[in-house]
């Protein structure tokens, strides 16, 4: 018989699936930037499932005996001096045995190799034992010391190099001393390839979509190539209005400076450009509101009329009031009645604010809708022949702003309306590909 790999015994499915939750509100450095993949992966799951797949089950009677004194060594025996303590804030930790197994699991090379991967944090454990009052942020729920958490892939973060670096020799050490190859013929944005990668394996990566085509190699390929240091002449930086990149390839300013990464640099430059531009075409019909916020996006809901006769009100078509639910930052559209009127008004409510977040579409309901003005339902064939007879409304309900730590929402100002209609206006008059 052999010896089953990690995967087919055992994962820490709910630590990783915790770290996955967190990796879907991860921005800065994170792939998922780079454009939108419909059908991405986390990372902590993909580098879980990746690892897994490649070190054998070390309590497995057919474990090779190298591989499992290597587990007992790295994870036990000689962890390096930097994994033997934790940081929260400015409060050092110490912790000498960062991969002990929980209290009351056997200490042994399987479960050492699973902690390994992903372990609650002391801080979670003791709120999830009732000890601690405070849940602790997302951040903090896992031991920084987990393979898969968010801050090991830092090349800048001690304790990340140093927890991959014995991911690395676990998998050299567990296919016959060189990492394989590893194929993902799948590979849509990236996530399997990337994390293989990471583990020091070379990563082949396929797919038949274009579009993952070129994410792809964005994700794996140029950064290996073109992430280097080199020069960039300094008319490079200073794109003027006329400029193209066709005529910076060929810039002939003498003036070089060193950059760290011209791949970065690049991408950085050519982004600000490009923005630069859209700037200047279509800024203006994103006016900031009263709160001077840069205006990045518009919130709009379908609307519908209301079925009773004596009504007639124009329903908005929302199955859920929240617009953001993270924790600690939940924001809700709120619905009042304007005076006498039939109009529906929408303003905007934070966290402890919230009163209500149930939406017009009625769960279970097949798509009926409840009128905010006078409660009845609006059966959904009413609204299924209002959608097919070109019935159905629309209504801008909030507004997204980019404030300097990330996007907030206010409620639609007369200026927001007016840049729309100028926007539609504009639309209309500009030719489109045949
Ligand atoms: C579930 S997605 C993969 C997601 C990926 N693991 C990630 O993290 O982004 C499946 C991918 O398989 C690709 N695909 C489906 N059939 C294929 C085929 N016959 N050859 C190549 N790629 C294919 C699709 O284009 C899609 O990108
Ligand atoms: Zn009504």
């Amino acid at each position: 018989m052999t010896c089953p790999r990690l995967i087919e015994v055992a994962l820490p499915i709910r630590e990783i699936s915790a770290e996955s939750v967190r990796d879907k509100s991860m921005r800065h450095g994170h792939i998922s930037t780079l454009h939108l993949w419909w059908a991405r992966r986390p990372l902590p799951a993909s580098r879980a499932i990746v690892f897994a797949s490649l070190v054998p089950d070390p309590d497995h009677p057919d474990c090779p005996k190298p591989f499992r004194k290597a587990v007992m060594r790295l994870l036990h025996d000689e962890v390096p001096p930097t994994l033997k303590g934790y940081w929260r804030g400015k409060k050092s930790k110490r912790d000498a045995d960062p991969y002990k197994p929980y209290k009351g699991i056997p200490d042994s090379p399987r479960n050492r190799l699973l902690t390994f991967i992903a372990k609650w944090s002391p801080e979670w454990l003791a709120f999830e034992r009732g000890e601690a009052e405070d849940q602790p942020p997302p951040a903090e729920m896992l031991d920084d010391r987990s393979l898969v958490k968010w801050e090991t892939s830092d090349p800048e973060n001690d304790q990340g190099r140093a927890v991959l670096g014995i991911a690395r020799e676990l998998v050299r050490l567990a296919n016959g001393g060189q990492a394989p190859t590893v194929l993902d013929p799948f590979a849509g944005g990236g996530a399997i390839p990337l994390e293989a990668t990471r583990l020091g394996c070379q990563a082949i990566a396929n797919d038949y979509n274009p579009v993952a085509y070129l994410i792809l190699r964005a994700t794996c390929e140029f950064p290996q190539k073109f992430g280097k240091p080199g020069l960039r002449t300094k008319e490079e930086g200073m794109a003027t209005k006329d400029a193209s990149p066709s005529t910076f390839a060929f810039g002939h300013s003498s003036e070089k400076e060193r950059v760290p990464n011209v791949l970065a640099y690049d991408v950085e430059h050519w982004a600000n450009w490009l923005l630069d531009r859209a700037r200047e075409r279509i800024g203006h019909l994103y006016p900031p509101g009263k709160d001077g916020q840069p205006v990045v996006g518009y919130l709009w809901a379908r609307t519908v009329q209301c079925s009773n006769p004596s009504c007639r009100a124009e329903i908005p078509l929302l199955r859920s009031l929240l617009v953001c639910n993270k924790p600690g930052k939940r924001v809700a559209l709120t619905m009042t009645r304007k005076g006498k009127t039939k109009v529906v008004e929408f303003g905007i409510a934070k966290n402890r604010a919230i009163k209500e977040t149930e939406g017009t579409m009625i769960e279970k309901g097949r798509g009926s809708v409840r009128c905010p003005i006078c409660e009845q339902t609006t059966p959904v064939e009413d609204l299924r022949r209002a959608g097919m007879d070109g019935k159905l409304g629309e209504r801008m309900v909030a507004v997204i702003t980019d404030t300097p730590n990330s996007k907030d929402y206010r409620p639609v100002e007369p200026s927001d309306v007016k840049a729309f209609e100028q926007a539609k206006k504009l639309a209309e008059t500009v030719e489109r590909p045949q």
